[in-house]
């Protein structure tokens, strides 16, 4: 049997990262946020004052990426960069970077990596139509726009950043637009993916769903 994998793509702030990590939790498995990579080459630019119109550069640097994955901790060489690859900043770079062909090519071998017994679970935006199109279980995870602005509202309130409705939904439809519409890999249900509208559910029915889709095919 090859190694197990569930792929959950879908769109900012939709809550695949806490469902995807759940499951793995729940299930032993190895876990792959994917967008993580994005932001620790976007990071790695930002620090080396790349030109995010150097294309050769950044995909140098995607390609050589030092980074290390311990437990919930990310590093870049020798610092721990967990917190710092969630910045605002570090995300918008990212999704910004993330439209280049050469820096998503330069991060398939790395990605194609993390898959390794007992299983993974990978988050992303192309897991299941770009790196495993051959996984066990893919999952389009989604809410709307509404839903995801009220969410990421609530979290920025609750760790004392300022957050407006009015900003979050605009930024989320800017996001949504350039990850749905690029031309590489852009966002969209793969090939016999469930759809998982979380608009009305929680994490954990989230959760449990997609425990139910991976039994019943294991
Ligand atoms: O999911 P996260 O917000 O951490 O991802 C940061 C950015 O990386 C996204 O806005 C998206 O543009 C990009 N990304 C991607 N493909 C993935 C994961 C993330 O293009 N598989």
């Amino acid at each position: 049997h090859p190694i197990p994998v569930i792929t959950i793509d879908g769109p900012t702030a939709s809550g695949k990262g806490t469902v995807a990590h759940r499951v793995a939790l729940q299930l032993g498995f190895h876990f792959l946020d994917s967008g993580s990579l994005y932001r620790l080459t976007a990071l790695s630019a930002l620090r080396h004052q790349a030109s995010l119109n150097d294309e050769h550069a950044l995909a140098k640097l995607a390609e050589k990426l030092p980074c290390k994955f311990v437990g919930d901790q990310v590093w870049l060489a020798n610092e721990n960069v967990t917190s710092a690859i969630r910045a605002e900043e570090v995300g918008n770079t990212a999704s910004k970077i993330a439209v280049l062909p050469t820096v998503r090519r330069a991060l398939v071998g790395l990605q194609l990596g993390f898959r390794a017994a007992p299983g993974l679970v990978a988050d992303g935006r192309d897991m299941g139509t770009v790196i495993f199109p051959q996984a066990t279980v893919k999952v389009f995870l989604t809410a709307s726009v509404e839903a995801r602005a009220y969410r990421r509202h609530k979290q920025l309130i609750d760790k004392g950043f300022p957050a407006t409705m009015e900003d979050l939904l605009k930024d989320l439809r800017e996001r949504d637009a350039r990850d749905s519409g690029r031309a590489i890999a852009p966002l969209k249900p793969a090939d016999g993916a469930y759809i998982l509208d979380t608009s009305d559910m929680t994490a954990d029915q989230a959760v449990e769903q997609v425990l139910r889709w991976y039994a019943a095919v294991k």
